[in-house]
């Protein structure tokens, strides 16, 4: 189904919601008549749902590499920044900083004794191998960053850096994964006539490259540390490219390597990295179908691993250009006041959800024939009260030979559009594109999340495991007996599929959880092969180990694990 046609058939029947204020009868239900309805495997509302609510987490863009998001941010007056280099010059074309010092530090380093000196503002005197230089910057206004989602710091060739070098080049290039100084510049000129001052990525930790050193920041220190690891020459070969496949590290270099994840992950759950704050009402996703269908086809019988952006046409690139330059030319404009906190809504239904549905995907996976008796009906409670704000007193089955849903049709439709009816009714018309997008999302996404729990509980009503709507005694005289093992195997299906089909960060974790000396850890680049040999291309195993990432506990102190 077209995205636009899905939209209006949508938001149809959520207006009417609100203007009729006396409660619908099951004839004027609409679409939500139907609970078998479940959604069409193109639509990416779910995928835009879950990258929107992972925007600047370290956890889920480690998880799914492959950015599909940019959007416009400021950096707040007094943030600092990190620069570690083999001088205390400040650099006088565009540079990385990190915005912890733990990510710096790796790129702290101390120039050949014979170099000559440019520009030094620091005090701190050269030792060699036991010192290095950090720059410390602050900003002085609120700066304007572009942010691209996904490990978009990572120079790997599958797909982490499509979205920029689409955007700069046109063209996703692996034989210029690792030409991060071209990139750079590019992206540097590319922003130039509309004030961006600078690019955030995420690698280990967040970073942002920054395009002037002398606009809108300030250097705060210029400062020789004192370095516990062996420094190298230049930022260009950090320790760990090459010693990528030395069984056996420095142990200061592992040192150093822990920490800077450490850092990377004290963002890795909501809120994420705080000190970027996000423009939502300026976002632009290479999910929306609407922008970039050309990419549509190009998802189809791929997991999403591995969607990519490099297979765009030349016109939805030309869409996302333009589409981005808009964006950008109205950053200095405060004139969209609808005041909708699109990162809080987008929020609530993981507040809601997640760890319910985990619960009924456990009470449901450690149901047996022993226990059903009384496992059936905790579950349909569960059910139930994930339901109360939607379930009117009245709403029950007909109780006849009718076998279908419909009479919990409204259940379905307040569960699903009571958030965002307001936002429908009488903001819609000064919404932008992008918060167009993002209220889709949110619909599409809570739909179905209620659909499948309605669907659940209607079930359980039906078979006579809910506490309030007892099954009337005529027609259970009538009725064949249920096999409450067959609603609960129903009941798994669908709650593993909705939980699939979501496919929220939120549920990766380490099971058994860690120990206090471990902490939970997904792969992260460029570490994939430290201690280890890398596999060839068609090793799928091994590969696998990488591309896609699953959760294990590793050391937090020495002896390290491998990482
Ligand atoms: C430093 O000295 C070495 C050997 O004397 C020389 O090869 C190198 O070019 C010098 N580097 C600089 C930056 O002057
Ligand atoms: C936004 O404002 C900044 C600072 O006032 C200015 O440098 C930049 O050019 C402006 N950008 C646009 C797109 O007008
Ligand atoms: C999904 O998109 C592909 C490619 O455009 C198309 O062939 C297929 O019919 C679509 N599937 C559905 C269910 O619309
Ligand atoms: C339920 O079982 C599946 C398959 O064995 C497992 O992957 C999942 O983690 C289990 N879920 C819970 C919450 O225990």
């Amino acid at each position: 189904m077209h995205l636009s046609y899905l939209a209006l058939a949508i938001s149809l029947p959520y207006a009417m919601l609100l203007a009729d204020q006396i409660p619908l009868r099951t004839d004027s239900l609409g679409i939500w008549d139907d609970l078998s309805a479940s959604p069409d495997a193109n639509e990416t509302s779910r995928l835009i749902f879950d990258t929107v609510n992972s925007l600047l987490q370290h956890w889920p863009n480690t998880r799914y590499r492959n950015g599909h998001t940019i959007v416009p941010g400021t950096v707040p007056v007094g943030t600092l920044l990190y620069h570690g280099r083999a001088d205390s010059s400040l650099p006088a074309v565009p540079e990385w900083t990190a915005i912890d010092p733990e990510h710096a530090f790796p790129f702290c380093s101390a120039p050949p004794r014979n170099a000559s000196a440019g520009t030094h503002f620091g005090t701190g005197s050269i030792t060699g191998d036991a010192g290095c230089w950090q720059l410390t910057l602050v900003a002085t206004r609120a700066l304007h960053v572009l942010y691209f989602d996904g490990s978009s710091g990572a120079k790997i060739k599958d797909g982490a850096l499509d979205a920029q070098d689409l955007l700069v080049w046109g063209v996703s290039d692996p034989e210029r994964v690792s030409d991060d100084r071209a990139r750079i510049e590019d992206l540097y000129a590319w922003g130039k006539e509309f004030g961006v001052d600078g690019y955030v990525r995420m690698e280990m930790d967040f970073e942002i490259a920054l395009c002037d050193f002398t606009a809108g920041v300030k250097l705060v220190s210029a400062e020789f540390l004192a370095a516990w690891w062996s420094t190298t020459p230049t930022w260009h070969t950090p320790p760990w490219q090459t010693s990528a496949t030395t069984p056996d590290l420095d142990p200061t270099r592992q040192l150093q390597i822990f920490e800077t994840l450490r850092a990377g992950a004290w963002h890795n759950r909501y809120p994420g990295e705080t000190r970027i704050i996000l423009d939502m009402t300026r976002l632009v996703s290479f999910y929306d179908n609407a922008l970039a269908p050309s990419l549509v086809a190009a998802r189809v019988g791929q997991e999403r691993w591995d969607h990519r952006l490099q297979d765009i046409s030349h016109t939805d690139l030309a869409a996302v250009r333009t589409r981005l330059k808009a964006v950008l030319k109205s950053m200095n404009k405060s004139d969209v006041a609808n005041g909708v906190d699109w990162r809080t809504l987008l929020r609530v239904p993981v507040d809601h959800y997640a760890d319910r549905l985990e619960m009924l995907e456990y009470l449901l996976n450690t149901t047996t024939l022993e226990n059903i008796g009384t496992r059936a009906t905790t579950i349909q409670t569960r059910l139930r009260v994930m339901l109360t704000p939607y379930t009117l007193y009245d709403v029950r089955p007909a109780w006849g030979e009718d076998t279908e849903d419909a009479w919990a049709g409204p259940v379905w439709r307040s569960c699903a559009t009571r958030h965002t009816a307001h936002i429908h009714m009488h903001a819609s018309t000064t919404l932008t594109m992008s918060e167009r997008l993002l209220l889709g999302a949110f619909d599409q996404t809570t739909r179905e999340i209620c659909r499948v729990i309605v669907r659940m509980w209607a079930a359980g009503v039906r078979a006579g495991l809910d506490g309030l709507i007892p099954v009337p005694a005529a027609h259970l005289a009538g009725a064949l007996p249920v096999d409450p093992m067959r609603v609960v195997q129903g009941w798994r299906e669908e709650t593993n599929a909705l939980i699939a089909w979501l496919d929220w960060s939120v549920w990766v974790k380490c099971r058994p959880a860690c120990g206090f000396e471990e902490t939970c850890y997904l792969p992260t680049c460029p570490y994939f092969w430290i201690g280890m040999v890398q596999p060839s291309e068609e090793d799928d195993n091994n590969n696998n180990l990488w591309k896609r990432p699953q959760p294990r506990c590793i050391r937090q102190f020495e002896p390290y694990s491998v990482f």
